[in-house]
Formats: structure tokens, C-alpha cells, sequence
């Protein structure tokens, strides 16, 4: 038998996880579990990261985490152990399936308007890296990055299982029209990819669109892509499209190690009291028997579940609020009473289990991801970042005092909008600029000459930070300034 490790996790975390393997077990769901120890009061024992070594060890053995939501402990400098382990074990694509349920009543159930959307988000890259710096006592800067094998691993993964679904459709959601270089290269890689997927129609939409056309028209889409940000927030929306958190299920699909939660938090205020709905949870249990080849299981309790909402029973969160709430307890009692019923609408099909053993694997080293070598790098200037309270005019003249003969000073910006050599005296400063230096007759530079550049700048200017500029053959490796 198949063994998984779960994680009961905190507030509601454990009532609604005893609920949902309740349910797996009248249902004979031949899964063993082996609970390990993550989430609050985990930290509170010392843990730094949420979790302890033995249960590290046991997800990594067993390779399938399911889970209950936890509580980042506030105030204590520690990050969020839902994230680091969505991190640590590389589980790059998030994926969240959003449905019609009947007896779950939305704007768009009353109106007739069937949802059926799979958002695949990536899942570690963009600005949840957490690289925050503040350059200034008046300026953060958050990195934000975007990776050519970590969007293609997670492109790869969703087309791959819009596939499997038998979708029409898959639409990449960006704003590479503002960031042309980050969006810009996960858009790239998608239509890279799409091309292996000849019968599936690719097509691609900006963010706003996306959210726009989403709350209007949710039956035009099918499976959507993102990268994480913007992922996270089109996700919540989506739940929110189908009647709220209440029924949003999350998938976190790793190589190795796959997670499986809920997309609800640990609802403290409603937590102890017996009362939470379990509904997400389960969806995020059926995800994880499908994924383990469990499909008939799997689809028997969908269908015992989706009845079971069709005949108007309900958790205290939703439902005719003429018809008395049942407690969380007496809600999977109904649902296992169901076993066997089919729903009146869109009743899943019983299809046959499949043979899927998880692989037991060791890695002895972290897998590096390889990309394509960008051929004739060569450096061609820098961003210097310089704290400053000055006019733009001052700090270009400061600046020009240090170019020597190999650099020349191109554009001046602030909060990215060019204000030297030309600008306008209605851009609103901040005490930080970019200040771009490229070399004279556009000749390779080296490191050290840039080196030389910095030290020669401190002697006016605090320096904040760097970035070099590359040139790949003929195409810049970087962005303009906005007006440059
Ligand atoms: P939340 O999702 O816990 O609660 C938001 C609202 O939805 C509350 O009114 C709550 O009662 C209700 N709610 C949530 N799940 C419900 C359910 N199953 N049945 C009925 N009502 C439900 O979000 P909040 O309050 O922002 O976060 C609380 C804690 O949860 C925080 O410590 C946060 O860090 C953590 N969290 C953990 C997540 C995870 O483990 N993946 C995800 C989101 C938040």
C-alpha cells in the first residue's frame, strides 16, 4: 500500500484533515499515513523552519505531502513553512482547478454560466524570492526573477497536463508589454513549448485583460499560466468566481515531491469550534489520489460530494441560509451516506485506477537546471544606483567627473523615469537614482574597469547597487529607461 505523509497543520488544520481522511477510510482508500510534525507550534519548539528534521526526512522519503493549512508565526523574523516547503522541495507548478459546483450558488451558477479553469502558477521564482533591500531610508527594492528552465519546467508541466485533461485551450497571462524582459522571457518559452502541443490553441493575454475578461466572460478560458505574483492574485480570483475559499484546492506538482492543500488559511477565528468547511481540502485529496493513480477511488466520493451539495446540504460559509448548517463532522457523515449516488450534474466518470508506484529515489545532489549558452557576451556599461537628495543636473555633474575616458554617462532616471539629460521638472524625486554609464565607441568593458568606476563614484555618492550591462551579440541584455 502506498504510503504519504500528512501534516495535520494548524486552527482548523487538524479538524478538517480528520474529516477528509474520515472520508477516505469509509471510502477504503488504500492509502497508509505517516503524520509528521510542521507548522506553528513546531516553530515554537525552536524549529527556525517550521518543521523538524525526522518530518523533512519522511516527505523526502515518501515523496507526497498532504496537508492543512499553518500559521506563520508573526513578528518572529521567520518565513512561511507553506512557502518553504513549496521551495525546498522544488514544487514548481501550482496548480488550482476551479468549478461550477452545483448547490454552491455564485452570480455565475444563477446566470446559467458554466466555469470550468485551471490555473497553473509558477511556483518559486518571480518576487517570492523575498530579495528585498531597502537602497535608501526612502527607497525598497524586491528582485523579481524569472528563469528560461524555471518557466519552462512549469510551462512543460501545464501543457502537459491540459493534455492529459483533453483542454482546447491554453492561455499565458503576463504584462510583458511593461516588463519586457521578465514576463518577456516567460512569454517567450511559452510559445517555445506550445509548439510541441500542436492540437492544443495557444494564445496569450495581459494580466488586466485576463482579470477583466475572467469576471465576465469565465467560460472563455480553460487552462491558464502565469508566473507566481501574478498567478497568486488571478488564483483568488478564480475562487472567488466559484463561491470562495471554501472550495479552492491546490496542487503544488514537484519532479519529486508533490504537495497537496487547500488554498484557505487556518481560519483562527472559526477554528476548535467543528464548524469549518472541509469541501477544499477534499478537492485537494482528489487531486492527490488522481495523481496517484487512484481515479475510480477518487471519483466515487466526487460524485457522492457533488450530490451531496446538489441536495442543498451545507457547512455554515454557504448554502440557503434557510436550511439549518451542518458541522463539519455531520457534512462528511452526509457525504459518506452519498456513496455510490451520482450528481445531477456533471458527474465525474469512473475511470479505472492506474498502476502509478512513486518512485523511491535518493538524489546525492541538487539538480542543476541547463540552459542554452548565450553566445558573445560582452559588457557594454553600468547602472550605478546613488543615494542622493541633489537636482539631476548636480549628480550628472558629479557623475561626469568620474567617467574617464571609458565610460560615458547616457541617461540619469528616477523611480525609472529619465530626468538628465532631458526631463521634466513635473517628475516627483525620490533620494535615489540610476544613473547609466556606457562605454565610449560601444568597446567591451571588463569588470575591473567597472570596479574603477564605483570606487571613483563613492568619493561624491553613497552607492546603493550595480547592475552590469550586457550586450548578446547584437541585443541588449537590459531595458531602457522610461523616455531614454
Ligand atoms: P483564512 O483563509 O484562514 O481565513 C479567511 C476567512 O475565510 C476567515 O473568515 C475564515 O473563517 C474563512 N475560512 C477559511 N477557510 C475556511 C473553511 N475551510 N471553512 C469556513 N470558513 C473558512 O485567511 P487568513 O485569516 O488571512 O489567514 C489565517 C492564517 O492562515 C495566517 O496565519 C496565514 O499565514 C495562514 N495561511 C496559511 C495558508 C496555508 O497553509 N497554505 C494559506 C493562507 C493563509
Amino acid at each position: 500500500m502506498t504510503k504519504i505523509a500528512v501534516a495535520k497543520g494548524d486552527g482548523i488544520g487538524p479538524e478538517i484533515m480528520d474529516a477528509v481522511l474520515s472520508v477516505f477510510k469509509a471510502a477504503k482508500v488504500p492509502l497508509e499515513y505517516e503524520t509528521v510534525d510542521m507548522g506553528k507550534w513546531v516553530f515554537d519548539k525552536g524549529y527556525s523552519n517550521g518543521m523538524t528534521p525526522e518530518a523533512q526526512q519522511t516527505i523526502e522519503n515518501l515523496g507526497i505531502l498532504f496537508k492543512g493549512p499553518m500559521e506563520t508565526p508573526k513578528g518572529k523574523g521567520v518565513k512561511s513553512v507553506n512557502v518553504t516547503a513549496r521551495k525546498t522541495w522544488n514544487t514548481y507548478a501550482n496548480k488550482r482547478t476551479f468549478q461550477t459546483l452545483h448547490g454552491v450558488d455564485t452570480v455565475f451558477s444563477k446566470a446559467g454560466i458554466p466555469i470550468d479553469i485551471t490555473i497553473v502558477r509558477e511556483n518559486i521564482e518571480d518576487t517570492y524570492g523575498g530579495i528585498e533591500h531597502m537602497l535608501t531610508n526612502d527607497v525598497a527594492l524586491c528582485r523579481r526573477f524569472i528563469t528560461r528552465p524555471g518557466s519552462m519546467q512549469v510551462i512543460k508541466y501545464a501543457f502537459e497536463m491540459a493534455k492529459k485533461k483533453g483542454a482546447k485551450k491554453i492561455t499565458c497571462g503576463h504584462k510583458a508589454n511593461i516588463m519586457k524582459l521578465t514576463d518577456g522571457l516567460f512569454l517567450e518559452v511559452f510559445y517555445e513549448v506550445a509548439k510541441d502541443y500542436p492540437e492544443i490553441t495557444a494564445n496569450d493575454i495581459i494580466v488586466d485583460d485576463l482579470c477583466m475578461k475572467l469576471v465576465s466572460r469565465p467560460d472563455l478560458f480553460d487552462v491558464v499560466v502565469l508566473t507566481n505574483l501574478q498567478g497568486d492574485i488571478v488564483s483568488d480570483l478564480c475562487a472567488g468566481l466559484v463561491g470562495g475559499l471554501g472550495f479552492a484546492p491546490s496542487a503544488n506538482i514537484g519532479d519529486h515531491i508533490s504537495i497537496f492543500e487547500a488554498v484557505h488559511g487556518t481560519a483562527p477565528d472559526i477554528a476548535g469550534k467543528n464548524i469549518a468547511n472541509p469541501t477544499a481540502l477534499l478537492l485537494s485529496g482528489f487531486g492527490m489520489l488522481r495523481h496517484l493513480g487512484l481515479m475510480e477511488t477518487s471519483a466515487m466520493i466526487e460524485n457522492a460530494l457533488l450530490f451531496t451539495l446538489e441536495s442543498g446540504k451545507h457547512t455554515g460559509d454557504f448554502g440557503a441560509k434557510g436550511t439549518e448548517s451542518l458541522n463539519t463532522t455531520e457534512f462528511v457523515e452526509a457525504i459518506i451516506q452519498n456513496f455510490g449516488q451520482l450528481p445531477a450534474h456533471n458527474p465525474k466518470p469512473i475511470l479505472a485506477n492506474k498502476d502509478i508506484t512513486p518512485t523511491v529515489f535518493k538524489l546525492e545532489k541538487n539538480p542543476m537546471l541547463e540552459s542554452a549558452d548565450h553566445n558573445g557576451e560582452f559588457i557594454v556599461g553600468v547602472d550605478v544606483f546613488l543615494e542622493s537628495n541633489e537636482q539631476p543636473n548636480m549628480v550628472a555633474e558629479k557623475c561626469l567627473k568620474h567617467t574617464l575616458d571609458l565610460f560615458k554617462l547616457v541617461t540619469i532616471s528616477n523611480r525609472g523615469t529619465q530626468v538628465w539629460p532631458k526631463g521634466s521638472v513635473f517628475t516627483n524625486l525620490v533620494n535615489q537614482y540610476r544613473c547609466r554609464f556606457e562605454s565610449v565607441g560601444d568597446v567591451a568593458l571588463t569588470q575591473v574597469d567597472i570596479v574603477e568606476l564605483y570606487k571613483r563614484l563613492t568619493q561624491d555618492f553613497k552607492v546603493c547597487s550595480t547592475e552590469i550591462l550586457n550586450m548578446w551579440g547584437d541585443k541588449k541584455a537590459y531595458s531602457l529607461a522610461q523616455g531614454q
